[in-house]
């Protein structure tokens, strides 16, 4: 057997990548390591979104070659490859920045791998086409054994891509157009996952419930595809991430009322509460706008956790724009929410716009909107306590005849309980918590 190491940056679209990177190797006989000196391939699987997660890249890039020498000098030879959005947006510069990498590929060219691995072996290959195949037709099926050591929960990968053109965002560029996979091809992952003992499935996309089935074809819609899903025996829960305000359909926030499977949270970021701010960015859509969608999802499930994300210091953005970000903020009452220091972006329409802000002011933007949101986790969290709530166990706790699992809110929740619960959805009562999880009792 070979090794194979991945180490995976940014979103969860990655993770997912990253595992069918391991399922498309597998059958030319790589195995997983999580040590790295002992790998035959290092994949670093990157991500463009800010800047700073794409500098990461060429630091670790620069461990991987001393691990690259250490290793031919026990006479080990190493593959070092570079996938994900840095390696789609700057693949030519990676290749004549690091000579140390093999080959370069973008993230809807991980299918051809294998043969990637032959050429690799005489010359460097840089694959960042966006191909006319689906790369899904061609990833094999995770093995039963490898779905049991990737755990309960799993992410599934339904749509990819985005059209928006938000103008401070790459992923149009680094993920390319939206496509949405076949229904049935879905239905199969999801049954295999469920066959490998998986209880939980996040539906994942860029642009999640904007999914409309099969290519060409817009006869079904995410809320649809959720119903169908939740069929499938063994499979108890359903979540799904990213949405986009405008994609927000009526059938799916029906389905936040009616379908007992799909679990009471939605990511819906925002990104700024100014109208003025929403318009430069390209948003499409106003804060009032964003504000009575979230009234309605509330209404249909009043219990509903609502997180999101925030840019602050967008260009052009004034004290006043930032102000109207917190009283969004404030109106929402997040369950939790990532924000983010605006950070240029080569290529895209925010990076050129006059009006930066500068970098001390973003500093003190973010902390002023983080302390309000971590208050907001810390209440929410407390508002828990005394409630019974359903917990999928899905690991050992920290302490011993501890577990962990997660509320229907996607808290973590540390109960003691016998060890055979892990897999199992038991009622818990809550006992305390703070910012960042829940301790309970078996109710
Ligand atoms: N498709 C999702 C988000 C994808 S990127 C959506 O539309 O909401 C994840 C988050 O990164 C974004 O929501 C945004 O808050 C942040 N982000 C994207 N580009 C950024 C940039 N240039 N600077 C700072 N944060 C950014
Ligand atoms: Fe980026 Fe906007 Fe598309 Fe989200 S909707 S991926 S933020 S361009
Ligand atoms: Fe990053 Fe690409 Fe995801 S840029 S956030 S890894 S889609």
């Amino acid at each position: 057997m070979k090794k194979l190491f991945i180490k995976t940056f940014g979103c969860q679209m990655n993770v997912y990548d990253s595992d069918k990177m391991s399922d498309v190797l597998a059958p030319s006989g790589y195995e997983n390591t999580n040590d790295v000196n002992e790998a035959d391939l290092i994949l670093l699987n990157t991500c463009h979104i800010r800047e700073k997660a794409s500098e990461k890249l060429f630091s670790e890039l620069g461990r991987m070659k001393e691990v690259g020498i250490e290793r031919k000098e026990n006479g080990k030879e190493t593959l070092i490859g570079v996938a994900g959005c840095v390696a789609q947006a700057q693949g030519e510069e990676i290749m004549k920045r690091a000579p140390v990498v093999d080959l370069v590929f973008g993230p809807q060219a991980y299918h051809r791998l294998p043969q990637m691995l032959k050429t690799a072996k005489h010359s460097r290959v840089i694959d960042t086409d966006f191909p006319e195949e689906d790369k899904f037709n061609f990833l094999p099926k995770a093995k039963k054994s490898t779905t049991i050591k990737r755990g309960l929960t799993s992410f599934l990968t339904v749509q990819e891509g985005c059209n928006k053109f938000c103008s401070f965002c790459v992923v149009p560029y680094t993920r390319g157009v939206e496509q949405s996979r076949p229904v049935a091809q879905i239905i199969d992952e999801a049954k295999n996952l469920v066959n490998g003992g998986v209880k939980e499935i996040t539906l994942l996309g860029q642009n999640v419930n904007a999914y409309h089935g099969e290519s060409g074809k817009s006869d079904v819609s995410l809320a649809s595809l959720l119903y169908k899903l939740a069929e499938i025996d063994g499979l108890e829960r359903l979540r799904y991430t990213t949405s986009h305000p405008n994609d927000m359909g009526e059938d799916l926030i029906l389905a936040h009322k009616e379908l007992p499977a799909l679990m009471p949270y939605l990511h819906l970021p925002v990104q700024s509460g100014s109208d003025k701010i929403l318009k430069s960015m390209n948003r499409q859509h106003t804060n009032k706008e964003y504000l009575n969608l979230i009234e309605k999802i509330k209404t249909a499930r009043p219990d509903i956790a609502i997180s999101g994300d925030f840019i602050v210091g967008f260009p052009g953005e004034s004290d006043e724009d930032f102000e109207d970000t917190l009283d969004v903020i404030r109106a929402v009452a997040y369950s939790s929410a990532y924000s983010f220091k605006y950070s240029p972006r080569p290529g895209t329409p925010g990076a050129k716009m006059e009006n930066q802000v500068p970098e001390k002011v973003r500093v003190e933007r973010l902390a002023e909107l983080q302390k309000l949101i971590n208050e907001q986790q810390t209440l929410f969290n407390e508002n828990t306590i005394g409630k019974i709530v359903p917990v999928l166990f899905d690991k050992k706790g920290r302490s011993e005849g501890q577990l962990g699992g997660r509320s229907p809110y996607l808290q973590p929740v540390h109960v003691n309980a016998p060890s055979d619960f892990i897999g199992l959805i038991k009622k818990v009562k809550i006992i305390g918590g703070d910012k960042n999880s829940l301790r309970g009792n078996l109710a």
